[in-house]
């Protein structure tokens, strides 16, 4: 950078308040505004952070990676730092060119004609599932729904085997693992220890399920496509990636349509909004909330002067209710247009999730057979949510259904 161009640029605003303070996670909005009303992006006093919370800078630091890596890790800790260390993701914690090789071959492997497959299957399910809810007449959106088809229809798909008790205590830690070294993350951690050889196996070679597509990974590696070591660390990606997130989604979604018996009654009379449900879903409560880069050097960004080595949040959530962006963005509406290239609720640039095409099939099977054979969806008790430090999740859900 020239002096002249270094004088012209403004410092970063900073912002006194912890988005990882109890009552942040439980309710973020007024934190994203704050975010997005400091400025384009903020430094985060309390965790020596910068920030963004506004849809176009978003989009700038989730795809310029020769500026803002992920070599650091894609949470708020620095992985690269000896106190911080732990495992990277081989295909998200890692930039250009070694990403563009891994992408590649695993691109390869979940080809939209592998995952058009399991669509009879994930219809199949989804009928079955809302057949019981209409009998049970009342019940949890979040247990007896989401995270029930998700468990029954993902895993077996990728070739895993897991359990409900398991499955949750590792996806805790994971997502609070990612944040602060908070209470949260203790006792994620805690609650997840009986079942970390557990998973490691079930990731494994050993662990896979044959003819899957974790089993397509390890051939990958026999064939020299990817490297040792690889396949299982992409297998972990993926349940790490699909399971949460998508129970997640298709929580928030149940939600609004519960909310608004108007969209409810859209989703019900036109099935091509079945796939708007889901995408509005995630981008008024987006799952994923943050993700992290790290500046690899001196630079800048919309004006505004950064110093290198700095690990930079995209708070994905405050981006995807920029007003800036989307008109009256915190309403849910199932008629905005174009959702699906608008919101960054599954990234965006190179890494923009791998797995949103199975995401998509799962809650379309789901909602369009609840839009088909439910008339009415009500709540019978306001949702209440699970603080998780780096996700957004729903922990309650009580529903009533009545059938069409
Ligand atoms: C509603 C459901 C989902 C949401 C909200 C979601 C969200 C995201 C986001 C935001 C990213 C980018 C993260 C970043 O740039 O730091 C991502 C990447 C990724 N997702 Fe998803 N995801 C979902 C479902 C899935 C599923 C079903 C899979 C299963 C294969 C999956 C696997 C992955 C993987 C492996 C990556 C890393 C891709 C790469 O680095 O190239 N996700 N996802």
């Amino acid at each position: 950078m020239t002096n002249a161009a270094e004088t012209a640029l403004r410092e970063v605003p900073v912002l006194d308040i912890d988005p990882y303070a109890i009552e942040v996670l439980r309710d973020p909005y007024s934190f994203h505004e704050a975010l997005r009303e400091a400025g384009p992006i903020a430094f985060i006093k309390p965790h020596g952070v910068y920030a963004v919370g506004r849809h176009a800078e978003a989009k700038v630091v989730l795809s310029d990676y020769a500026r803002f890596t992920n070599a650091a890790g894609i949470g708020l800790q620095d992985i690269r730092k000896p106190g911080d260390f732990r495992i990277p993701s081989r295909l998200l914690e890692v930039d250009p060119p070694d990403h563009t090789k891994i992408r590649t071959v695993v691109t390869r492997i979940l080809s939209p004609l592998v995952i058009r497959k399991w669509k009879e299957g994930f219809e199949r399910k989804a009928e079955s599932l809302v057949d019981q809810l209409l009998e049970q007449r009342e019940f949890d959106g979040v247990e007896d729904c989401a995270e029930r088809f998700v468990l029954e229809a993902f895993p077996a798909s990728v070739g895993v085997r897991l359990p409900r008790t398991e499955t949750l205590a590792i996806g805790a830690m994971r997502f609070n693992q990612s944040g602060p070294k908070n209470a949260l993350f203790e006792k994620a951690m805690a609650q997840a220890q009986p079942y970390l050889a557990w998973f490691e196996e079930s990731v494994s070679r050993r662990g896979v399920l044959p003819d899957s597509l974790a089993e397509m990974l390890f051939k990958a590696e026999d064939a020299g496509d990817l490297d040792e070591g690889v396949a299982s660390n992409v297998v972990r990606s993926f349940v790490g990636g699909g399971t949460d997130s998508t129970i997640a989604g298709i929580s928030f979604t149940l939600h609004q349509l519960a909310k608004n018996p108007e969209q409810w009654q859209r989703v019900r009379s036109d099935p091509a909004k079945v796939k708007a449900a889901f995408e509005e879903g995630i981008r008024h409560e987006t799952p994923f909330q943050v993700t992290y880069r790290a500046t690899v050097a001196e630079t800048e960004l919309s004006g505004i002067r950064l110093d290198g080595g700095i690990k930079v949040g995209v708070f994905l959530g405050a981006a995807n209710r920029d007003p800036r962006k989307f008109e009256n963005a915190d309403r849910y509406d199932v008629d905005r247009p174009a959702l699906a290239g608008n919101h960054v609720a599954l990234g965006s640039g190179v890494h923009a999730c791998i797995g949103q095409m199975i995401a998509r099939l799962e809650s379309e099977a789901l909602i369009g057979a609840l839009a088909r054979k439910v008339a009415t969806l009500e709540l019978t008790a306001p949702a209440t949510y699970r603080p998780i430090n780096q996700m957004r999740m729903l922990d309650k859900l009580p529903v009533r259904i009545q059938a069409a």
